[in-house]
């Protein structure tokens, strides 16, 4: 099975509050793209694409090494990953079986979080995503902020990259969607075509670096891993 991985790393990060695109901004010295690249090879996936900024390719290309291809992204996450999918295909290029779509932004997800993504397509799924429970009481408020009602959270979940697709799958999913849709992730893209999305446990270490707080944390689980070793 020939597995490859698109990471979304277009966005600006403006609630990180960097002055650069949030895949650039440093984890220990390096960039969160870089983190993110290398927990995919480690995982199993044999090729990357990187979707950037086009602003900002030789800064990309400066902190991946030479083997990652990069693609000018999109202005919306659903445009950039379209971009890497197209990328995927073409004259002299082998058709990977199977895609895992990635964001830049989890840049610790564990090898064995990329693994059981992947052994799932190899078992047979069209779609897989690693998922979380959901560990806090969940309620739904009106305009005022008052509580309307409490959702019962054993059949919810927290949905994680990256997310593992059949590759003929997904690019049948991403031609029917119309041009101007905006949808957060790729299981809502090939949900809308009408595939099943199965589930594979997540991992609290592929946490997303959103807000300074979350960068901080990560920066921590290093420490830790450091200290563990
Ligand atoms: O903004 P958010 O953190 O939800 O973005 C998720 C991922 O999608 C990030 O890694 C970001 O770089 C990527 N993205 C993208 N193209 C965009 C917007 C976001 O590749 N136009």
């Amino acid at each position: 099975m020939h597995a490859a991985a698109i990471v979304a790393a277009a966005g600006s990060g403006s609630r990180l509050g960097a002055d650069r695109p949030k895949a650039l901004v440093p984890l220990a010295g390096r960039p969160l793209v870089a983190w993110a690249v290398e927990g995919l090879l480690a995982g199993g996936v044999a090729e990357v694409v990187v979707t950037v900024p086009a602003a900002e390719r030789a800064a990309f290309a400066a902190a991946l090494p030479g083997t990652i291809r990069l693609v000018d992204g999109g202005p919306t996450r659903t445009a950039s990953v379209r971009a890497g999918l197209a990328a995927l295909t073409g004259p002299g290029r082998t058709a990977p079986d199977v895609v895992l779509v990635h964001d830049a932004a989890r840049p610790l997800t564990p090898p064995e979080a990329v693994a059981r993504v992947l052994a799932a397509l190899a078992a047979g799924a069209q779609a897989v995503v690693p998922v979380l429970p959901v560990v806090d009481t969940t309620v739904v408020v009106d305009d005022d902020g008052v509580v309307t009602a409490a959702v019962p959270r054993a059949p919810l979940r927290r949905v994680q990259t990256p997310q593992g697709f059949d590759r003929a799958t997904l690019v049948a999913a991403y031609a029917a969607l119309d041009d101007a849709a905006e949808l957060t992730d790729d299981a809502a893209v090939v949900r809308s075509a009408g595939i099943p999305v199965g589930t594979v446990p997540g991992d609290e270490r592929a946490a997303k670096i959103t807000v300074p707080h979350d960068l901080a944390l990560a920066g921590l689980q290093l420490a830790d891993l450091q200290v563990a070793r």
